[in-house]
């Protein structure tokens, strides 16, 4: 599943953002790189340790746990501190697939990947290219979202970036592992919670939309139960 999550933060939180990451020291992308795919990777990054990507990924981080639209898409169970990195001068990553297993350098944090995350700093209008590509079932999604806004995608996806060359394209990215591994469970989860708030929300004060949406809130969770793990 692929989804768009707008406003993750406020223009307020971007712009403060934007001031910290436009004032902080690149480094060479390839840092984090596995072994393939350092030879496909040409970008800048903030070092991990470094005091703004420290204090924008707690930022991010706090944003996320209010997210209702984020924790029903995601069911993360744990989120990697969140990278940044930076595009201009047509530097572009090419097609790759994100490692399986992530393992923080300096922090205790080791998780499975399964979902890729995408928040953009930049608007679309600053920069020319910097898509990310991201190959699906149905073919190639080109994904460049507004400021503040962040694409969730299966880490079992290939996918690349396309060369920037007009500006500079700024963004974070992370992973998490979510307490739902398979895409496909977790999708019809996600389906089936949205269709109970439907059901709330369209038909409200229907004694039997009540005890359906009471039932199917059961299913949901059973279903949970069933597969959650942690
Ligand atoms: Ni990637």
């Amino acid at each position: 599943m692929l989804i768009a999550i707008p406003d993750v933060l406020t223009a307020e939180q971007v712009a403060h953002a934007r001031k910290l990451l436009d004032a902080a020291d690149w480094v060479d992308g390839k840092g984090t790189a596995g072994y393939q795919s350092a030879r496909a990777k040409d970008n800048m990054q903030l070092p991990e340790e470094s005091p703004a990507a420290r204090e924008l990924g707690e930022m991010i981080l706090a944003a996320l746990s209010k997210n209702p639209l984020f924790l029903a898409a995601a069911l993360p169970l744990q989120i990697f501190p969140p990278l940044f990195n930076r595009y201009s001068g047509g530097q572009s990553f090419g097609t790759h697939v994100d490692n399986a297993i992530r393992q923080h350098r300096t922090l205790p944090v080791r998780i499975r990947t399964d979902i890729s995350a995408t928040l953009f700093f930049a608007g679309p209008e600053e920069y020319d290219g910097g898509e990310l590509c991201i190959e699906d079932t149905y073919g190639v999604q080109r994904v460049k979202l507004p400021p503040g806004h962040m694409v969730l995608y299966p880490s079992t996806s290939l996918h690349h970036v396309t060369p920037v060359t007009r500006g500079a394209r700024v963004c974070s990215f992370f992973w998490l592992q979510s307490m739902i591994r398979d895409d496909a469970k977790r999708s019809l989860l996600f389906d089936l919670d949205l269709s109970i708030q439907r059901l709330g929300r369209d038909l409200k004060n229907n004694p039997v939309a009540d005890q359906t949406a009471v039932q199917l809130t059961g299913v949901y969770h059973n279903l949970l139960r069933q597969w959650v793990e942690m």
